[in-house]
């Protein structure tokens, strides 16, 4: 089954947008086995817009990459993609244009999947721009979905409509793996906040086979690239609140599709996404959907989730822009009452601490944007 588990890997939008080429995707594939990041589950490699010339080949009618950036093609990308171990991504669009105005797919869904399988793609992340208004959004999908299973390859399809026409119901009908439930992130604390906190309701619509996909990763980003603000110090994030949101991703079930530039990455961003109790939270088998246990404020939800071998996954968020933020967790609302005699003994995601075990409720203080994640197991 593809999609067993949230999807791995990186995405070149969020840094990168049109500046793109061969050499880039060649030294992220080198880095991303050199630092781990492919055994730690990172395996798709995915080219979002801007990879194809402006307008299809006049003769084939084909989609055809932009000799500048990939002077060689795509296929030769795509076997040196492959020859790392990695597994590779390509983009396109169901409506006639591209969201930044390359050729769409509208009316050669079969042709281009073909053509994606020549490439030896894959995955195809499939957006939502330029969709003629007579057309309707479900069937395009449903085209596409179909095209992938005719093409000849094992592809990934991972939609993106942004969460229009309500999406989560219908998506995983029409065959896609994952698909994105919101607009686009940016790398602010804000965007990150909104999109993930938008979300709550929707997560029992990710299961195995098809994920709900709160978007690319900001994570290591620190303001630069595409959807960066610069150094713009009230807007760029910063490690702890990178912390949150890979935190949130990984307690939403979200796939996690690294988004800054890996060939640079800090030390403190590495250590974060290859954090072996986060990922495990992320990838557990049953994907349980998260719910909130406990909001003392609006600003600081505690988020419970089952993992299949008995333990709980236990997230305090501060999201408020106070310094300090009191976040509990009320046992009887996460369904321990006080005369069940059990508690939960606590182990914290990050550091390992043991911080033993706690009954009835839990309360602890966190700076702003501030998160700690801990691994819970019921004891008297
Ligand atoms: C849309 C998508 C983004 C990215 C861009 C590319 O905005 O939501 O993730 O793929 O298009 O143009």
């Amino acid at each position: 089954m593809l999609s067993r588990t949230p999807p791995m890997g990186f995405n070149t939008w969020n840094t990168f947008a049109e500046n793109i080429n061969a050499d880039l995707i060649k030294e992220t594939a080198d880095k991303m086995v050199e630092l781990g990041l492919v055994d730690a589950g990172y395996k798709y490699l995915v080219i979002d817009d801007c990879w194809s010339k402006k307008e299809r080949d006049p003769e084939t009618g084909k989609i055809v990459p932009d000799e500048n950036k990939f002077p060689e093609g795509m296929k030769a990308v795509s076997d040196y993609v492959h020859s790392k171990g990695l597994k590779f991504g390509m983009y396109s669009c169901a409506g006639t244009r591209t969201c930044a105005d390359y050729p769409g797919s509208y009316g050669h869904e079969f042709l281009d999947a073909r053509t994606f399988a020549e490439y030896g793609a894959d995955f195809l992340k499939y957006d939502y721009c330029y969709k003629p208004h007579t057309a309707d959004g479900v069937k395009l999908y449903r085209k596409m979905g179909m095209a992938l299973k005719a093409c000849g390859r094992e592809i990934l399809f991972s939609a993106c409509n942004w969460g229009n026409d309500e999406v989560s119901k219908w998506i995983r009908s029409a065959g896609a793996h994952m698909y994105r439930s919101t607009g686009d992130i940016f790398d602010s604390f804000e965007s990150m906040r909104d999109i993930a906190m938008s979300q709550i309701e929707n997560l029992a619509y990710s299961a195995p086979g098809c994920f709900n996909d709160i978007d690319m990763l900001t994570c290591g980003m620190y303001g630069k690239g595409h959807v960066g603000f610069g150094e713009d110090i009230d807007r760029k994030q910063f490690d702890i609140d990178y912390k949150t949101e890979f935190s949130l991703w990984c307690m939403f079930s979200s796939p996690l599709m690294i988004g800054c530039d890996i060939r640079s990455i800090s030390d403190e961003t590495l250590k974060l996404l290859k954090n072996k109790t986060l990922i495990r939270i992320n990838q557990d088998e049953e994907s349980r959907p998260a719910f909130v246990g406990s909001r003392l404020e609006k600003s600081t939800p505690t988020f419970v989730k089952h993992l299949s071998n008995g333990e709980f996954a236990v997230l305090f968020t501060n999201m408020g822009e106070e310094r300090n933020g009191r976040c509990a967790l009320y046992f009887d609302e996460i369904g321990i009452p006080a005369d069940s005699g059990y508690g939960l003994r606590l182990v914290d995601a990050i550091t390992g601490e043991d911080i033993g075990v706690k009954k009835e409720f839990f309360m602890i203080e966190l700076e702003k944007h501030d998160s700690r994640m801990f691994i819970g197991r019921l004891e008297k």
